[in-house]
């Protein structure tokens, strides 16, 4: 009867501890779409990018009027991310280069000691949905960024918030791992 007992403890932890694994970052396949991008999508947000010479273009598209963002490679949650954020106000876009400094925050990379890497090509925001054409150097050499390369595989991270602002918790984010 103890042994029984025992048996059905461990089974009990057994089941346990398989719920607590965490889910793991799902790999999609992207394709080539008619504008020469590779394109993703989780949360109702796509993502589109190419590299070209040195750079990698990145196209952020998500169903807000606040900032849209990505993030590359994070150790935990949001903590070592390069993370990119944007957003369209008064028909200009702001971006920043940020570096995720704890496991649900991060600070622009040059109030850490880094640079800013990340160019803001064009935006718009229609007032349903916010778009926004970035660029950043695929291996910046900063060490708040992270180096990537065409073929590699990589966690990203994509996120959109309702304000225009680099503060405001998002609305939706998620996680997944793509061959750049
Ligand atoms: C703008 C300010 C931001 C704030 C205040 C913030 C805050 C937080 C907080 C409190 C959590 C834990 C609660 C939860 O799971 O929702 C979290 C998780 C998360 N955040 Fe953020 N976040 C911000 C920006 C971003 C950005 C820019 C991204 C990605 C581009 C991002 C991606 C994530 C992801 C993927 C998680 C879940 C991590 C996991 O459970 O593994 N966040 N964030």
């Amino acid at each position: 009867m103890k042994v029984k007992t025992l048996v059905l403890s461990l089974i009990a932890v057994a089941l346990i501890l398989a719920g607590c694994q965490k889910t793991p970052a799902p790999t999609m396949q992207s394709v080539v779409n008619a504008k020469g991008y590779r394109e993703a999508s989780l949360i109702g947000m796509k993502l589109q990018w190419k590299f070209d010479g040195q750079d990698l273009e990145i196209v952020l598209t998500a169903p807000t009027t606040g900032w849209v963002a990505i993030g590359f490679d994070p150790s935990t949650m949001m903590k070592d991310a390069n993370f990119i954020l944007a957003y369209v106000k008064d028909g200009q876009v702001s971006a920043i280069d940020q570096y995720g400094s704890q496991l649900t925050n991060h600070s622009p990379d040059t109030t850490l000691g880094g640079t800013d890497d990340v160019t803001a090509v064009s935006g718009s925001d229609d007032g349903n949905t916010t778009e926004v054409t970035l660029r950043i150097p695929a291996n910046s050499g900063d060490k708040y960024d992270h180096a990537l390369a065409p073929g590699e595989e990589h966690t990203v991270l994509l996120a959109y918030g309702p304000k225009d602002d680099f503060e405001t918790q998002h609305t939706a984010r998620g996680k997944l791992k793509l061959i750049l």
